[in-house]
């Protein structure tokens, strides 16, 4: 039943009512606050398992002329940094790496809106929404759960994973209130608001769309190279993108590049979990109609 959960992993802290783990520790949450955000930033938001890491490829290229030596060379975590990420055992801070990246920069966060630089309502910079439908969000999540250490390698079961992500209690808080809070934006003039399911379906349209909405000119040739070395298969391949080194993922668990589906969601959602997702969405959510995509 939704609101019963009280199931607390070690790692876990409260900051305004958002449940977050340690690697983004209050201090760190209280320094986004006032983050020095330029006018040609771009900002990816998504709630974990959109689809950020590919949504930070595909738009690092885009603002960078699809240039694919510096992308082959550098891994994604550096060139699109997370932004309130703390990474306690190399002592990284994502704030930090972002103020040394140079301009145009792509950055990476899950705040929902009011955890998120308050620069971000008065500069021209933009902001690049991705949503994907929440079941598939929720399965990917628990794979994610399961392994990284981040998360304490979360060794319970699907059916108390999904009581937690329906009860709002999964890392960086409630994917309905993350949702609900970006979706009030998306008609401002520098958001866009894009959908998982629509970059599976035709990438090389969503390409040209972003580069469009982010004013830049891209050749037939850079969209063919962008939507080419942005495929699932070659994501998980490349080692610049699959996050395969990076120590507090178990890929023999779960690769991050799991299975890059839509509808996986039917593989671990029981009828009954189907129908308490469908009456909790419609509880939260209902009266925003927010298109989301199931299956294909
Ligand atoms: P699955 O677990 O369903 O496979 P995030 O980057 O926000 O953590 O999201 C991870 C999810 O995005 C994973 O979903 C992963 O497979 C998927 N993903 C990453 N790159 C992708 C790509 N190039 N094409 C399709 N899905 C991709």
């Amino acid at each position: 039943k939704a609101g019963s959960f009280t199931h607390k992993l070690p790692g876990e802290h409260v900051y305004e009512g958002v449940l977050f783990f340690e690697y983004s520790p209050p201090e760190v949450l209280d320094r986004v606050k006032d983050f020095n955000v330029r006018d040609d930033d771009v900002f990816i938001v998504t709630y974990p398992k959109a689809g950020t890491t590919w949504l930070q490829e595909v738009l690092w290229l885009i603002m960078n002329d699809g240039q694919l030596k510096e992308a082959n060379e550098k891994q994604v975590y550096f060139r699109s940094p997370f932004l309130e990420f703390k990474d306690t055992v190399l002592n990284e801070v994502g704030l930090e790496l972002a103020a040394a990246v140079p301009s145009p920069r792509v950055i990476k966060t899950h705040l929902q809106k009011r955890l998120a630089p308050k620069q971000l309502n008065d500069k021209n910079c933009k902001v690049v929404i991705l949503f994907r439908n929440p079941k598939d969000v929720c399965v990917s999540y628990y794979h994610f759960y399961r392994s990284s250490s981040s998360m304490g390698n979360f060794k319970g079961s699907w059916n108390e994973f999904f009581e937690m992500f329906i009860t709002g209690h999964t890392g960086h808080g409630s994917w309905f209130d993350f949702t609900e809070s970006w979706w009030h934006s998306r008609h401002n003039s520098n958001v866009k608001l894009i959908y998982y399911e629509d970059m599976k379906k035709n990438l090389t349209k969503s390409v040209e769309e972003l580069a469009k909405f982010l004013g830049r000119s891209l050749s037939h040739q850079n969209v063919d190279d962008i939507v080419k070395h942005c495929s699932f298969e070659n994501m998980k391949t490349n080692p610049m993108t699959n996050h395969e080194d990076v120590y507090s993922i178990n890929k023999n668990i779960s690769p991050l590049l799991r299975k890059g589906t839509v509808g996986d969601w039917k593989n671990h959602f029981t009828v009954a979990q189907s129908e308490v997702f469908d009456k909790v969405l419609e509880e939260k959510l209902g009266h925003l109609n927010i298109p989301f995509t199931y299956k294909f």
